[in-house]
């Protein structure tokens, strides 16, 4: 690694000569407007990035990440996003997306201090704690922890569809729908958790319809 990481310019080069060269005009297109049909909700985790998952390219999909995709209802950030991405772009659809092997959900569950960040991560511990006397029932900690990374983005999807950002749009008749999904860092592929609300008469319903899936699930593979 140079000090200047001049490594990266040369690749970034050669990224923008490559996509230029299968799509003419791409840059100059993509200047003109930006319409993406998704906001992706997501954790930092380098390894779970939303366009290559997606296959989609830059234009497609906003983005907000941050540690153990968490949705907290006082968060400027992330409710600038979401404001931004339904009231400006005209999002059609919002995906929480968590992931396997979460380290925020690792710590969170473990009650690991790894710093300033464990005041963020409480929020994943509030779950865990919403759902502990099922969790600890369950067989091991691999189990749990698995369990954990998806109540965790049945929870983060519920506050997305109970925010007011939301909740001004489905009131609208603005077409939102939010969804919960989880990813697999070791097979690349996404899941349907099945929390998908469209409305803010449903919304609790597909929490509740998902939340109750999640429980059997576990119960019958341990
Ligand atoms: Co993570």
């Amino acid at each position: 690694m140079s000090a200047d990481l001049s490594e990266l310019f040369e690749s970034n080069r050669l990224w923008a000569a490559a996509t230029e060269a299968r799509d003419a005009g791409f840059f100059t297109r993509l200047l003109a407007q930006q319409t993406p049909q998704y906001l992706w909700i997501g954790c930092a985790d380098s390894r779970v990035p939303a366009n290559e998952i997606l296959g989609l390219l830059p234009g497609d999909v906003f983005v907000h990440r941050n540690v153990a995709n968490v949705v907290v209802h006082s968060d400027l950030n992330a409710l600038s996003v979401m404001q931004f991405a339904i009231d400006m772009l005209k999002v059609r659809h919002i995906m929480v997306v968590g992931h396997y092997g979460c380290g925020g959900v690792i710590a969170a569950l473990k009650e690991l201090r790894i710093g300033l960040a464990d005041n963020w991560i409480r929020h994943v511990q509030d779950v865990r704690n919403k759902h502990r006397p099922w969790l600890d029932g369950l067989a091991d900690d691999d189990a749990r922890l698995k369990a954990l990374c998806e109540l965790n983005v049945l929870e983060q999807a519920l506050n997305v569809c109970e925010t007011t950002v939301v909740q001004d749009a489905w009131a609208r008749d603005q077409s939102v729908v939010i969804h919960g999904w989880v990813y697999g860092l070791h097979n690349g592929l996404l899941e349907d958790l099945k929390m998908t609300a469209a409305d803010a008469a449903g919304a609790r319903a597909a929490y509740e319809q998902a939340l109750a899936a999640l429980y059997a699930r576990h119960a019958t593979t341990g």
